[in-house]
């Protein structure tokens, strides 16, 4: 039988500097297992990326929030997660549970027991293997985004303080599940980060 594969999380606010590193994680990785899969949420199949659409530019509450991305994250695990990690290939997710939990509780105000609710309800016996949450002044996110000069979507539009607030909550996610999910400071130069971010994945893997 083929042993399960490896699951993979980046986390962190708009702007930390997730998505830069995605190429260099996947090489690391390559490293220990030939068949790497990368994918992102909310997306990852046609049924989420239309939902990210949905999500990512219309207002809604936190519930209808964290009810698209739970939806969304049902149909990518069914049709890509799952079968990956069956099959021994290792997942790189760009975002999974922890952004709902940051974004809609911490940032929104849904209760935990709702995201916990739905994460019983949509992965009851599936977490990351490690999650690398990149942690950054929300100050300095948005002024990497700004100098990214893409349009805004509804989230990164939001002010400071959501940010503050959702940065939080992913910290003290983190200080309660410290073996899963690794806290990498995300300031300073793209080669810095990536030192810490090499040595924090040889940990998660160790
Ligand atoms: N260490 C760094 N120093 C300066 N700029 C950076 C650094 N890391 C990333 N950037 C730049 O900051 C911007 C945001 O980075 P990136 O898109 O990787 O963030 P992200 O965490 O994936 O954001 P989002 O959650 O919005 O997808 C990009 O323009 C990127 O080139
Ligand atoms: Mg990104």
């Amino acid at each position: 039988m083929t042993a399960r594969g490896r699951f993979i999380t980046l986390e962190g606010i708009d702007g930390a500097g997730k998505s830069s590193h995605v190429e260099f994680l996947r090489d690391r990785l390559r490293e220990r297992c030939a068949n790497i899969v990368v994918t992102r949420e909310p997306g990852g199949t046609p049924f989420g990326e239309g939902l990210r659409a949905a999500v990512l530019h219309h207002p809604a509450s936190a519930l209808a929030e964290a009810l698209a991305m739970f939806a969304a994250r049902s149909a990518h695990i069914d049709a890509v997660i799952g079968p990956a990690l069956a099959s021994g290939a290792w997942v790189l997710c760009d975002r999974f549970s922890d952004s709902t939990y940051a974004y809609q509780c911490g940032g929104r105000g849904l209760e935990p027991a709702a995201f916990e609710a739905l994460e019983r309800l949509v992965h009851p016996a599936l977490q990351p293997d490690a999650t690398l949450l990149f942690d950054l002044d929300p100050a300095l996110a948005a002024q990497r985004q700004a100098a990214r000069g893409a349009a805004a979507d509804k989230f990164e539009r939001e002010r400071a303080d959501f940010f503050r607030r959702v940065r939080e909550a992913y910290l003290e996610r983190a200080r309660r599940d410290p073996r899963r999910i690794h806290v990498i400071d995300a300031g300073g130069e793209l080669g810095a980060v990536r030192e810490r971010l090499a040595s924090a994945l040889r940990g998660a893997l160790a």
